[in-house]
């Protein structure tokens, strides 16, 4: 079956409300009218209502990149899945391998994320991914595989269709050295393996499975052509216009357009 391209930029921690507004403004001219791929522009929380602004009335959606599992509460610091909905966000990050990292994100907290998230009817983009110690010791399915089972754990087979899972080794994230065409789709092969087995095989052929790390305008079009690859999670190109809107062009296979 063929699912329809779904490319999503995570801006991290970039971008004042103003850039955010600029950058996203720069990003819908330079994609023009494309229809066969889903976009998704995940800015810091400060600059959602900015660049919800920017996409109302045109087919982008507005993500957040990471939430909190509770409605409300003495939580400093942190925003709750209501608080996103009220700005306009539909999608949101979790799991993000900075956040595993940086922030001590347990595969705990990402299963109470996700189900924070779905519980709200929004669409979480799961992220899983190996780092390069684990891929040397042969370890990356294994890795991966009990990332995904762990962070859709509590979510239920009517609620398992709309979900994005992001394969983004951490080997390739920031560093400008992409999983090769064939490294990525033995791993996306084996997470749908893992979803038809956790939910079923039609379920599993529903679910988009987005490539992320290093992802530029030259690489794009080899990953896209791998079957289980259907789309991607862009973090530096995604902060340039014209790069972010070349990768979603290869995603939706519309040529380039010709330069004079
Ligand atoms: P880069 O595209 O900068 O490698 O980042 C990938 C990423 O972490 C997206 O979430």
């Amino acid at each position: 079956m063929s699912r329809r391209p779904v490319v999503a930029g995570n801006w991290k921690m970039h971008g004042t409300s103003a850039a955010a507004t600029a950058l996203a403004q720069d990003i819908l001219r330079a994609i023009g009218r494309l229809r066969r791929v889903d976009i998704i522009l995940c800015p810091p929380f400060t600059a959602l209502p900015a660049v919800a602004r920017v996409v109302k009335r045109r087919r982008v959606a507005l993500g957040a990149q990471d939430c909190h599992w509770a409605e409300q509460g003495a939580f400093t610091g942190e925003v709750s899945v209501p608080m996103l909905q009220e700005l306009g966000a539909t999608h949101c990050i979790i799991g993000h391998s900075e956040r595993r990292r940086d922030c001590g994100e347990t595969d705990a907290a990402v299963a109470r994320k996700v189900q924070a998230v779905v519980a709200h009817g929004l669409t979480p983009i799961v992220c899983v991914g190996e780092t390069l110690q684990e891929r040397d010791a042969g370890r990356t399915l294994e890795v991966v595989g009990a990332q995904l089972t762990a962070g859709l754990q509590p979510v239920t087979p009517e609620q398992a269709p709309r979900l994005i899972v992001a394969y983004e080794p951490v080997w390739a994230i920031g560093t400008g050295r992409n999983a090769t065409p064939a490294q990525a789709q033995e791993v996306h092969a084996c997470l749908r393996q893992r979803l038809a087995a956790r939910f079923t095989p039609a379920i599993a052929r529903q679910i988009r499975i987005q490539y992320g790390g290093s992802v530029k305008p030259d690489n794009s079009a080899e990953l896209i052509a791998q079957p289980d690859v259907d789309g991607f999670l862009v973090g530096g190109a995604s902060l340039d216009a014209a790069q972010f809107a070349a990768i979603i062009r290869a995603a939706a296979g519309v040529p380039a357009p010709a330069t004079t």
